[in-house]
């Protein structure tokens, strides 16, 4: 009996490792895209994206304009973020007024509680917000200036708090008793953008500027589209933590969240191989 439980053990991990192999995605995650909630349940829904007039973002807004997704769109490119409206209403099912264009820049923080009132003055509410604008940064830790240092933490932390917390406070006036809030983390791994162009390298006013196909980290990327995909799939099933990769990047955050004991000896192997190859 016990052999046969042993097993029984034995053939389920293999299961999983065989499809983990084969996929782009965490398990649930994989799971729900083929069995879960469609995407097409968020039709209807205000969707507001940041950092949406390239990359992970655009992607995003196309995708969602497909299940008929009401959008703001909002980055500091306004021409940008136009086109991006365009192609929405192109290739989507949404009409011109289902879409709005508000240019926002994530650190110009006292401007957010103005966005907001702009985005209730045309939807009446705001479902979903996508906290999605950011830049990555690519030097080494003592060739970056404190400067940069709090750039990118205001950027990529305290400008998603300053908006998160502008549209609560009107989300909460509007619909005083709805407090039916639910927070996906989504966790891509390298994905095709504009990310290595525009990551920070060493200062503010400094980008890396380089063909991200030169980027050891992002040799192999994944299609923005196709992680646009499964992040609507995360949305529609209500998760709370979504990882989007191909693999070896996904077999590793498994080996993080799973096998801490490794973690350490693969990050230093890892950033061994990527610091050899960037000198
Ligand atoms: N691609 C990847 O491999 C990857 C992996 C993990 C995480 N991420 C994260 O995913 C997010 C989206 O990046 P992406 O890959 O799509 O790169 P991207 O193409 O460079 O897009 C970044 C977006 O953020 C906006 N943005 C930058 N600074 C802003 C500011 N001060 N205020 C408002 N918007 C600002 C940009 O628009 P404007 O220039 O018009 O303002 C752009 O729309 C970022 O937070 C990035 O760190 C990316």
């Amino acid at each position: 009996m016990l052999d046969l439980i042993v097993y029984a053990v034995l053939v389920v991990l293999l299961v999983q490792v065989f499809r983990l192999r084969m996929s782009d995605g965490d398990l649930s995650l994989m799971w729900c895209e083929r069995f879960g909630e469609s995407p097409a349940r968020l039709a209807g829904k205000v969707v507001w994206i940041t950092g949406a007039s390239s990359g992970i973002g655009e992607a995003l807004a196309v995708e969602l304009s497909r299940a008929g997704v009401k959008l703001v769109l909002s980055a500091r490119r306004e021409q940008e973020l136009s086109r991006v409206k365009q192609r929405c209403v192109e290739t989507g099912k949404v009409t011109d007024d289902d879409v709005m264009v508000v240019p926002l820049d994530s650190v110009a923080y006292d401007t957010h509680a103005g966005c907001v009132q702009r985005v209730l003055a045309h939807f009446g509410r705001v479902d979903i917000l996508v906290n999605n604008s950011g830049r990555t940064q690519r030097s080494v830790f003592w060739e970056t200036s404190l400067e940069g240092d709090r750039f990118i933490l205001e950027l990529d932390v305290v400008g998603q708090v300053s908006l998160t917390k502008a549209g609560m406070f009107g989300a909460l006036r509007a619909e005083l008793h709805s407090y039916d809030i639910n927070v996906l983390i989504v966790c891509p791994g390298p994905v095709e953008s504009n990310v290595v162009q525009n990551a920070m390298v060493g200062e503010p006013s400094k980008s890396l500027n380089i063909d991200p196909k030169l980027d050891p980290v992002h040799v192999d990327d994944m299609s923005a589209a196709r992680c646009a995909r499964l992040f609507t799939v995360g949305m529609a099933n209500r998760l709370d933590e979504v990882w989007i990769s191909k693999n070896p990047s996904l077999t590793f955050a498994y080996i993080y969240a799973y096998l801490p004991f490794m973690k350490n000896r693969f990050l230093k192997t890892m950033a061994k191989r990527v610091m050899k190859k960037t000198q």
